[in-house]
């Protein structure tokens, strides 16, 4: 039993997911158009979206959620399209509201039980609801929008204006539960000690006594992953970590360390040569991420080749790469081609296992304790893919790697020092590809930049450069100039993510 959110487009969709799952109810993302099965759903949301419901492509439902009597709770451009399909009035604002609005409420509502009179919502819209669609009465309102929450209590619809899924709503996580629990009635079934159980169960019974290969970044995924298929299947799983030469300093160590204290062996695979060739020159990032990615297949493929009884993969792909790939698409730009580990092409013949599909990272994090993972893996800041090649603006070198790889353990170590990592989303080092003229002990010098890159984020989409304090950025800045040969000066990067990207390529 399920809640289901049909995804009409907004960045916050997979928010509504993880709040429900995190309160211990099982909710999946589909998309916006699904045909919804109404034995195993108990409850509908209807996302926002960046659409206006008068766009020519706006995104519509199937007529049909409408007839299931199954409650339907619509946010934001959800509830525009409730309005539309009732015949109320949307009408298209003139100016966009965005921010803080104090909801007022109207009327008793199982949606609102334990919610103060005046609590703090958040609202992100355009158009807004004129007036009340037929069958329908006010719950809630705020100053600028008298219909901000409404029902139809026999057609067991409900609607609201604002945003119950950003933290910015006080109280949003308890409107969203109050509408799981009390309005649709489903039970607290969902929780990570339960899934990993049933998927300890699940491996062993498809692989039986097969052999499943699986790729290691060094990253939580496929770490926790390795660590389950072999509590699962023991010996049988093949882990094998690719060096790419583009990692940070003293990595290939650390992950061999973290798997030797877990017990595990895995192959490890020097391709740093190989990499490192096939940039010479290349300056054009999404050529460097595109040659990466075909490298790391090439590489993959020769170790396989050794193989001869391997039947299965295994692919730390997370709910969010299966999610994107049929959710609403606006006409956008390819920003960065991603690379991944689990990135591997079909004709590899293998048969797929890929036990976190249907998990939001913060939900490998807690098998990861359960499997009782350090907390240095868990919290470990996301690296990417391509490594230090992105980090490194212009062509890559062997001489380059080496200055950044310095520069990057110093900015980490002293936040560690600091006690600033744990509460940041990523910290790192990028090399630009300019030198400018410094002066040391009377000397001219004229030498590299780097850039300290510090960011918060909850899920890398948006980002805010973070304040560090002036003591902890001197010491950054003044040991990196004086350890780091060929670097004369530190810049700090003070922008958000959007207009920038938390990566400089
Ligand atoms: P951007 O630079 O797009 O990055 O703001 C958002 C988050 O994604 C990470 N990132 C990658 N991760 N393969 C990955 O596994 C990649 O190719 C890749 N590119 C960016 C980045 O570190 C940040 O956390």
């Amino acid at each position: 039993m399920s809640i289901v959110i049909l995804d009409f487009g907004s960045q916050y969709t997979q928010l509504i997911a993880r709040r429900i799952r995190n309160m211990g109810y099982y909710a999946e993302i589909l998309p916006y158009d699904a045909k919804i099965d109404a034995k195993s759903t108990k409850g509908i949301v209807l996302s926002g979206s960046p659409y206006s419901i008068y766009e020519k492509d706006a995104p519509k439902p199937d007529e049909s959620i409408y007839t299931l009597k199954v409650p339907i709770l619509g946010i934001c451009y959800g509830m525009q399209l409730i309005a539309e399909r009732f015949h109320g009035k949307v009408g298209k604002a003139q100016k966009r509201e965005y921010g803080y609005a104090k909801l007022y409420l109207d009327k008793t509502d199982d949606l609102f039980d334990g919610i103060d009179d005046g609590s703090v919502v958040w609202m992100s819209h355009a158009d807004k609801i004129d007036s009340l669609p037929d069958g329908f009465e006010t719950i809630g309102h705020t100053q600028n929008s008298p219909f901000a929450a409404i029902r139809n209590l026999d057609k067991k619809v409900w609607a609201i204006q604002f945003h119950p899924e950003v933290s910015h709503t006080h109280n949003g996580s308890k409107i969203l539960e109050n509408f799981v629990s009390k309005i649709c009635g489903l039970k607290k079934d969902w929780n990570m000690e339960d899934f990993l159980e049933k998927t300890l169960n699940e491996i062993r019974n498809e692989v039986k006594d097969k052999k499943v290969l699986c790729a290691i970044s060094g990253g939580v995924d496929s770490t926790v992953l390795v660590v389950l298929l072999n509590k699962a299947i023991g010996d049988s799983v093949i882990p094998v970590f690719i060096n790419n030469g583009l990692l940070r300093k003293d990595e290939e160590q650390s992950v061999q360390k973290s798997f030797d204290k877990l017990g595990i062996k895995i192959n490890y695979v020097d391709a740093s040569e190989i990499f490192i060739s096939r940039l010479q020159n290349i300056k054009d990032p999404e050529q460097k991420r595109k040659i990466i990615g075909h490298t790391f297949i090439d590489v993959f493929k020769d170790f396989v080749s050794k193989f001869s009884d391997v039947e299965y993969l295994a692919q730390g792909t997370l709910y969010p790469d299966v999610i994107e790939s049929v959710s609403v698409k606006g006409p956008s730009d390819v920003i960065k081609s991603h690379h991944n580990v689990g990135g591997l092409p079909k004709d590899l013949k293998f048969k797929l296992i890929e036990p976190f599909k249907f998990l939001f990272k913060d939900e490998v994090r807690q098998i990861a304790k359960q499997l009782k993972l350090d907390d240095s893996l868990i919290n470990r800041h996301p690296f990417p893919g391509p490594g230090l090649a992105i980090r490194i603006i212009g062509d890559v070198t062997s001489e380059k790697l080496n200055i950044l790889r310095q520069a990057d353990a110093i900015i980490l170590e002293e936040i560690k020092k600091g006690g600033f990592y744990d509460s940041l989303w990523q910290a790192f080092g990028v090399l630009l590809d300019l030198k400018s003229v410094g002066v040391m002990g009377d000397k001219r010098t004229y030498e590299y930049t780097i850039v300290v890159r510090v960011v918060e984020s909850f899920d890398g989409m948006t980002a805010n450069w973070t304040y560090l304090p002036k003591e902890v950025l001197n010491t950054i800045s003044t040991r990196i100039i004086n350890e780091v040969s060929m670097v004369n000066r530190v810049a700090l990067d003070i922008s958000n993510k959007p207009p920038a990207t938390i990566e400089w390529e």
